[in-house]
C-alpha cells in the first residue's frame, strides 16, 4: 500500500515519523511544500490551489491513500475530497475523537488560518469539549529557520490560568516545541500525528520512503534527518501552481 503524506514543510514529518513507527511495512511518499510555507498565513483559496497540485502529484505516483499531515489543510478536507477519488485522511477528526475520550476542556494551539477558519474549534465544541483557541504565528517561521527568537511564556500567556486539562498541538510543526510548551503551561500535550497513526487502519505492503520538498536547504536536510532519526536524501521538486 502506497501512502502520500503532505504538509507545508517539516511539520508533517512528525506525523510521518509516527506512521513509520506504527506502520513500518508500507510505502510512503512525503511532500513538504517548503517553497510556499508558511501555510498558516494563507487564504482558503490559496490553500486549496496549493493542496490540489500535491494531490495531483500523488495521483500521478499512484498512491492508494493520502494523509493530510497539516492542521491548516485538514480544515479543508471536504474541499480536497472534491478533487480526487483517492481516500483522504486528516489530522483533525481523529484528534477530536481522542480528546473527547480523555478531556473536557483543552487549549488549542494552531496557525492563524486554522484558528480563523474555526473548523477545528467547531468540531471540538460539537463533541462537547470546551476550547481556548490561540493562534501562534511565530512558531512555524522559528522552526523552519526563518526567524531566530521565540519567547514561549510570552507567546502562551493568554491561556495561563484558564483551567485547561491539556493542550492540542493543532499544527503538526508544534511537536518540535513540545517540551517548551509543556513546561510553560504545565499541561500535557496532544500530538495529532500520534493520535492519527494509532487510529488509522492500513494494510501492510513493501517498506519504502521517498521525501520531496519544493525547496531544499542544508538546514532543512539536517532537520529531516534529525526528525526521522535516519539519513534520507530529500529530493527537490517544485510543483507548478
Ligand atoms: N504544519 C502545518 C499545520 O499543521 C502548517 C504550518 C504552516 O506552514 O504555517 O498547520
Amino acid at each position: 500500500m502506497r501512502i502520500g503524506v503532505f504538509d507545508s514543510g517539516i511539520g508533517g514529518l512528525n506525523v510521518l515519523k509516527e506512521l513509520l513507527h506504527r506502520h513500518p511495512n508500507l510505502e510512503y511518499l512525503y511532500y513538504g511544500d517548503t517553497f510556499y510555507l508558511p501555510y498558516g498565513e494563507k487564504s482558503r483559496e490559496e490553500l486549496i490551489k496549493l493542496g490540489v497540485r500535491i494531490i495531483r502529484f500523488f495521483e500521478e505516483a499512484h498512491v492508494d491513500r493520502i494523509v493530510i499531515a497539516c492542521g491548516t489543510c485538514s480544515s479543508l478536507i471536504e474541499e480536497y475530497k472534491k478533487y480526487t477519488e483517492v481516500p483522504i485522511d486528516d489530522v483533525i477528526c481523529p484528534t477530536v475523537e481522542y480528546t473527547k475520550k480523555h478531556y473536557h476542556k483543552v487549549a488549542l494551539l494552531a496557525t492563524s488560518a486554522t484558528i480563523e477558519n474555526g473548523t477545528f474549534e467547531k468540531k471540538l465544541k460539537q463533541a462537547k469539549i470546551e476550547v481556548e483557541p490561540l493562534s501562534c504565528p511565530n512558531f512555524v517561521p522559528y522552526l523552519e529557520g526563518l526567524s531566530e527568537h521565540l519567547n514561549m511564556d510570552e507567546e502562551l500567556k493568554s491561556i495561563y490560568h484558564k483551567d485547561c486539562e491539556a493542550v492540542i498541538l493543532g499544527c503538526t510543526h508544534y511537536p518540535l516545541l513540545k517540551n517548551e510548551i509543556e513546561k510553560s503551561l504545565s499541561l500535557p500535550t496532544i500530538d495529532m500525528g500520534k493520535v492519527l497513526s494509532e487510529a488509522i487502519k492500513l494494510e501492510d505492503s513493501k517498506p519504502m520512503l521517498h521525501i520531496y520538498m519544493s525547496k531544499v536547504t542544508p538546514f532543512l536536510q539536517r532537520n529531516v534527518n534529525k526528525i526521522l532519526e535516519r539519513d534520507i536524501l530529500v529530493i527537490e521538486k517544485n510543483l507548478p501552481v
